[in-house]
């Protein structure tokens, strides 16, 4: 049966960048700045962009073109030993679902609030205790009673996420993705312009821009910048492989990709700009420096922007804007990740895509319920952390080592890509690829694990560590290799 296919370029375009821009954007990006020195982390940044990111990018379209496959399928077509790296990274993208949709929940409650900016006076206090209701005592493996009130805007979201990838790549995905994007960056546009004009607020995007060379060595930057880059691009987990492999057979690769990833990384630094800009304006009226003004974290959003609403003229208006944004950008990008997973599962399987996406969207409704408890913040922190540090970083790694090394397939991927393009790309892709980024991806992950062995993660306990960090690794490792064992349908019935 022949494979679904994007209804148009713009269509494709519009799906990727919707994919790629997220809660990645608004929410990540700036509190990944604002930990890592503003100005220094933008150097490693910028810099994981171009020698990593554009490239990678060409790599999985090319990849997800050629092998017309979710990633599980395009590893086993590379080599049928490799598909389990197609499944961990399927559940990098699933872990990642589970705890990413809590925040679209946040996000939707906020909108609510945001009308009448029921927050209060004081949006720490009223984030931690009266929203997710973080109790003393609260850890990982203490996670205490469901929220009601926080379950039903997760289940909203699981609606709206199920119903589109539900309904397949045209109907769903491509359709929402036209209305979403061009409304989103008209959103996060005004809100800039808005805070151009408060006092305080150059400050703000002097911190977030101006260069710090003291850090430049500082391997926890590095980490925290091509973590942020592959995480926000939506590369080596298993969704741009997806999404890659509905492209028509006619498609420029290069020129598709460059536009992702420059689109993407100019709306993060869009997104940055408009945070930093309300940190600048919060430091000047608190009169504190800027590196007090918040709790950072994963909290950073809800908690600044809601303060900065409560200066602002008409809070009424601008910060349901701003909470809308969020949750549109988000449920673009939980699309994708959903989609990854439920492709390789139809791939696998032979399932129609209802049935797919039925159970694959349940059990992970039924799992995403465990961030709505008291202690979700803390359990998602943790998640987080190993995901991207750990999970991601390490697939990329591998990627890298598979494509590059092992089955060498990137001299024909360029020319492949090249064939397809209005422009070529050069040899520098492969030197990205093959040489440089394995090597910087060697030292940041050696050095993630070490420090994550020896110190920790934040203050939680050895225990939650073990479970919900190592454990978390370690489990889907095993699946993988168990999942790879199981035979594969000869036949995939994708409308069915
Ligand atoms: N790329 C998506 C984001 O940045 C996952 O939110």
């Amino acid at each position: 049966m022949q494979r679904e296919q994007w209804g148009s370029r713009l269509g494709f375009i519009l799906a990727a960048v919707g994919s790629a821009i997220g809660l990645g954007n608004i929410w990540r990006f700036p509190y990944m700045a604002y930990e890592n020195g503003g100005g220094a982390f933008f150097i490693p940044y910028l810099f994981a962009m171009l020698t990593a990111g554009i490239p990678f990018m060409i790599m999985e379209f090319s990849l997800g073109h050629k092998m017309r496959g979710a990633a599980p399928q395009v590893f086993a077509r590379l080599g049928r030993r490799l598909e389990w790296l197609g499944w961990f990274q399927v559940f990098v993208a699933f872990a990642i679902a589970v705890y990413y949709v809590a925040v679209i929940g946040w996000s939707i409650s906020y909108l609510g609030f945001s009308f009448t900016q029921s927050w209060g006076a004081d949006p720490n206090a009223f984030f931690f205790t009266e929203y997710l209701q973080l109790v003393d005592g609260s850890a990982p493996s203490n996670l205490g009673a469901l929220q009601s009130h926080i379950v039903v805007p997760v289940v909203i979201a699981w609606l709206i996420t199920f119903s589109a990838v539900f309904t397949g790549v045209k109907g769903g995905i491509e359709r929402a993705s036209k209305i979403m994007m061009p409304l989103l960056f008209i959103m996060v546009l005004g809100l800039i312009v808005r805070m151009a004009f408060l006092p305080g607020a150059l400050d703000g995007l002097n911190y977030l821009f101006k260069p710090d060379f003291s850090k430049i060595l500082d391997a926890k930057v590095w980490s925290a910048a091509y973590g942020q880059i592959f995480f926000t691009l939506s590369v080596g987990f298993a969704i741009m492989l997806a999404y890659s492999s509905y492209l028509p057979k006619e498609s420029d690769i290069n020129n598709n990709a460059f536009m992702t990833v420059l689109i993407n990384c100019g709306f993060s630094i869009m997104a940055g700009m408009m945070i930093f800009g309300i940190l600048g304006y919060m430091a000047h009226s608190s009169g504190k420096e800027i590196t007090e003004v918040v709790s950072a974290g994963v909290g950073l959003a809800f908690i600044t922007i809601p303060t900065a609403i409560n200066l602002l003229p008409a809070p009424y208006i601008l910060g349901p804007l701003f909470f809308l944004a969020l949750t549109v950008a988000g449920l673009s990008s939980m699309i994708s990740i959903v989609e990854a997973v439920t492709s390789a599962v139809i791939d696998k399987s032979g399932w129609s895509r209802r049935k797919a996406a039925s159970i694959v969207c349940g059990i992970a409704l039924i799992i995403s319920l465990s961030f709505t408890r008291n202690g979700g913040l803390l359990l998602l922190d943790v998640v987080d952390h190993f995901m991207n540090n750990v999970g991601i970083l390490g697939s990329c790694l591998a990627q890298l080592l598979i494509v590059g090394w092992m089955v060498k397939i990137l001299p024909e991927l360029r020319e492949r890509a090249n064939n397809l393009s209005e422009f070529r790309i050069g040899a520098w892709f492969e030197f990205c690829l093959r040489f440089l980024s394995p090597a910087l991806l060697i030292i940041i992950v050696g050095t993630n694990l070490i420090t994550l062995i020896r110190d920790g993660y934040g203050d939680y306990s050895q225990f939650d560590m073990m479970t919900f960090g190592w454990g978390l690794i370690a489990m889907m490792i095993v699946m993988a290799v168990i999942v790879r064992k199981l035979p594969t349908a000869q036949t995939t019935n994708e409308e069915a």
